[in-house]
């Protein structure tokens, strides 16, 4: 058929291809559990977002429908405007998006050079030079390279996970509670590599418990409560706002 398509293709949304990942209205959860309602946020080249929100706000459940773990029921999750609701995670990773879990993100019994390994298991080539470049961002895993996992500290394991989502070199970065269960010095240490991570132009989605901290080093944050977004905007402008304070600062 050659005739005029005189109805299609005005996208509503065209500024979608802009976002480098963009959530727009989805419903997502758990079997029959709804999670997410209604939930939209994005995230732009060479930021920095940091989600916060209550324990059981749906913070961790927007990582995994974006990371591919749960297919939205509702809803659009576009990466540089491609739809990949619902597609398999091996194949989210292979489009440019890592994702470091809130728990169990290594593998206790492998070395740290196994793990890293495993990271790049569906790299088609240059493992090798991309784990020369790690061990020399990250000199701690380059002393412990034949140690097992299991013998990290918690900073250090956190290190190690990032690290491994490293590996497949993504332009985004899905990282869950990276200050969880550390002491502040440690904290402070991880929120460094991020931002460094971030200085090699990977966008970073963040999900923090440590609202503070997390906002303090990002461009932008959402405030997700029952799995919609109340509040967004930029970093700063979360931090001074009263009501994101008194409700969810503690303040
Ligand atoms: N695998 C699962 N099966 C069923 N329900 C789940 C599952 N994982 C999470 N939930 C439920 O989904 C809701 C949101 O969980 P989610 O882990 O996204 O919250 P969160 O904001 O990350 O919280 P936290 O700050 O405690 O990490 C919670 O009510 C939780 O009990
Ligand atoms: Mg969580």
């Amino acid at each position: 058929m050659t005739a005029n398509n005189t109805t299609a293709q005005t996208d509503p949304d065209s500024e979608a291809a802009d976002h480098v990942v963009e959530l727009n209205g989805v419903d997502s959860g758990y079997g029959e559990v709804q999670v997410l309602d209604d939930c939209s946020l994005h995230l732009d080249a060479e930021e920095i977002v940091c989600l916060i929100g209550p324990n059981g706000a749906g913070k961790s459940t927007v990582l995994k429908t974006v990371f591919g773990m749960l297919t939205p029921w509702e809803g659009t999750v576009t990466y540089h405007g491609k739809n990949i609701g619902g597609m398999a995670p091996e194949d989210i990773v292979r489009e440019g998006i890592g994702y470091v879990p809130q728990t169990n993100n290594v593998f206790g019994s492998l070395s740290i050079e196994e793990n890293l390994r495993m990271g790049g298991a569906t790299r088609k080539s240059g493992l090798e030079s991309v784990l020369d470049d790690l061990y020399e961002r990250f000199p701690l895993l380059d002393e412990k390279r034949a140690a097992k996992a299991s013998t990290l500290s918690g900073g250090q394991r956190q290190v190690l996970a990032f690290a491994r989502a490293l590996v497949m070199e993504p332009d985004v970065l899905l990282i869950d509670e990276p200050s969880a269960g550390l002491a502040p010095n440690t904290a402070q240490d991880v929120f460094g590599h991020v931002e460094a991570v971030n200085d090699l132009d990977t966008a970073i989605l963040m999900v923090e418990q440590n609202a503070t901290e997390g906002l303090g080093i990002s461009d932008r944050g959402y405030v997700l409560d029952q799995g919609t977004v109340r509040f967004g905007g930029e970093a700063d402008s979360l931090l001074d706002n009263d009501e994101v304070s008194k409700l969810y600062l503690g303040g």
